[in-house]
């Protein structure tokens, strides 16, 4: 995988989180630049169009009410050049952030791989790879899709690197 163009899209909020209290930068993120660091893939964050709060209790509430309606500041548009793309996002209420799928909905996967990997704190990979089938039409989803702990993202460098 490491010789093939490859494009991480993911999503990742610092702030207070669930089980490392207040971080400047999210779980996922840690994750994502792991990944860039070992594949040399370029990155698209995507971010809310309006912030989620940085108390955690009054984010799991919004999150909730984003489901299916989530704005993003800025839209990918064209992922022609990529052939591996890997979609990264923490678990929000069983699946994906929202905002991630307002991201990735609309794209032309054809022909792509896709391979995922999210943070959690208890779901593991939740709906995320049965989600990412359903709405990416035409890629290869592969079945090695990982879960890493996000109070673990520090620790997870190895684990990425045999994966990759
Ligand atoms: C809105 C919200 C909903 C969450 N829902 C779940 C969940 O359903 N299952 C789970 O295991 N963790 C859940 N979590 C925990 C996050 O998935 C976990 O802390 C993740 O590592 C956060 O990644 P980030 O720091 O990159 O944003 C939730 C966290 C938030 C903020």
């Amino acid at each position: 995988m490491r010789d093939k163009k490859s494009l991480i899209i993911y999503f990742s909020r610092a702030d207070e989180n669930y089980a490392v209290g207040y971080i400047d930068k999210g779980n996922t993120e840690i994750v994502a630049e792991y990944v860039r660091d070992l594949t040399g893939a370029d990155m698209f964050k995507v971010e809310p169009l309006v912030p989620y709060s940085k108390d955690y209790q009054t984010c799991i509430k919004e999150a909730k009410e984003r489901i299916g309606n989530a704005p993003i500041k800025e839209n990918l548009y064209d992922i022609s050049q990529y052939e591996v793309i890997y979609i990264m996002t923490p678990i929000y209420w069983g699946t994906y952030a929202p905002e991630l799928e307002t991201a990735i909905k609309d794209l032309d996967f054809s022909g792509k791989i896709i391979r995922i990997i999210t943070t959690h704190e208890g779901s593991g990979l939740a709906n995320v790879v049965s989600d990412v089938k359903k709405i990416c039409n035409g890629a290869t989803v592969l079945d090695d899709a990982i879960a890493i702990k996000g109070s673990k993202a520090k620790e997870a460098e190895s684990i990425i690197e045999s994966w990759i």
